[in-house]
């Protein structure tokens, strides 16, 4: 038999997406020409601060964008489980809705609003699978609900048989993550998936997600501006400044090369055991306009590497080590993670 090489498309692939939100100021561009791949199993961080883009960016995946957002340029390709690739900003909303919870499923940042608020949990978690699979029966679903509700640490009657209201931010946001579960997607998106848990919490939910991960082999991005978690959780690690993928680097070159200043910046301001809070390092100055944006870098006004190019040209997106290690800048970084 001949032997064929075939290149398989990776897992999911977001290429040159804009995203623009209308106000009144005119648009507002929270993404811009962002381009990242997930493979197969990776857990991919998707970091930088507050109003870079990363909710924007990740909500358009799943296409559920506020009105006032529009995709204005870009492709997402998807490989679907017959190996197909389509591209999720073509597809209708019929196809939409068969890709969604079964091959992509996402847990959302404001997790307390995805309920519906006047149906039990039970029958939120009836509804999602008879929607994609009308022949299971309620206690088979019933059954896999008190399974995941069990592994995300929750006592499963009485999540099921509350309204959402009654149950706390943590206990939705794990049941979320249940639900999130439930049709077994291939690619899992959560935002800020820990931000309503308490620390003992969050630590046990990272360290099951790392196991369920194993166990079911999903692909995960995630958003989170917790560095702590990205060293536990990730294989790779995009860093987003004002709408801008600026690198992207497996997670051990991301800790110990950082080659974008702001990458560094971020990594410089995990506090660490050996600090006192007087030394807590912060990157200075704020994030740019995003409506009126300057020429050249965006980093360029609080990034101690400037050089003369960087307020005059946008730096690509270029190639600057192995394993994919990409970084967007005129004058990257050589070293190591120390102090500066
Ligand atoms: N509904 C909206 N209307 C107008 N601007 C928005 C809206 N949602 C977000 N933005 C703006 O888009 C930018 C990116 O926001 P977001 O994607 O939420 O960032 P992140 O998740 O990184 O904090 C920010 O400047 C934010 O103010
Ligand atoms: S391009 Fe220039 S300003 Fe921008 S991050 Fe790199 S060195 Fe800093
Ligand atoms: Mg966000």
């Amino acid at each position: 038999m001949e032997h064929q090489t075939q290149t398989i498309a990776p897992l999911f692939q977001v290429e040159n997406v804009s995203i623009a939100y209308k106000t009144k100021r005119g648009p507002l561009q929270a993404v811009k020409g962002a381009s990242f791949s997930i493979g197969d199993q990776e857990a991919v961080a998707l970091i930088g601060e507050s109003g870079c883009g990363k909710t924007t960016l990740a909500t358009s995946i799943v296409r559920a964008l506020p009105n006032a957002a529009s995709v204005t340029e870009g492709k997402m390709l998807f490989r679907q489980a017959d190996g197909t690739c389509c591209n999720i900003l073509d597809l209708s909303q019929k196809e939409l809705r068969k890709i969604l919870w079964e091959q992509i499923s996402m847990v959302f940042q404001a997790s307390q609003s995805s309920f519906n608020p006047v149906k039990r949990i039970k029958t939120q978690f009836i509804d999602t699978v008879k929607a994609h699979k009308p022949g299971k029966s309620r206690e088979e679903i019933m059954e896999r609900a008190r399974e995941l509700l069990r592994i995300v640490m929750l006592d499963p009657d009485k999540v099921l048989e509350s309204y959402p209201h009654e149950i706390s931010g943590g206990m939705k946001q794990r049941t979320l993550i249940a639900l999130s579960l439930l049709l077994e997607p291939r690619l899992i998106i959560l935002d800020e998936p820990t931000t309503a848990l308490d620390l003992l919490t969050q630590e046990k939910i990272l360290k099951l997600l790392n196991e369920l991960k194993k166990q079911f082999g999903f692909s995960l991005l995630f958003i989170t501006h917790d560095l702590g978690i990205v060293s536990e959780l990730a294989d790779s690690v995009v860093t987003m400044y004002a709408g801008r993928v600026v690198e992207r680097a497996p997670v051990a070159e991301f800790f110990n090369h950082p080659r974008h200043p702001y990458s560094k910046g971020l990594i410089n301001a995990i506090p660490r055991l050996t600090m006192d809070s007087s030394e807590l390092y912060s990157i200075p100055g704020s994030p740019p306009d995003m409506i009126d944006a300057a020429p050249g870098c965006p980093f360029a006004p609080r990034c101690g590497h400037c050089v003369q190019k960087c307020r005059e040209e946008m730096p690509p997106l270029e190639c600057v080590g192995e394993d994919g290690h990409v970084c967007a800048c005129w004058n990257p970084m050589m070293g190591g993670t120390e102090h500066e």
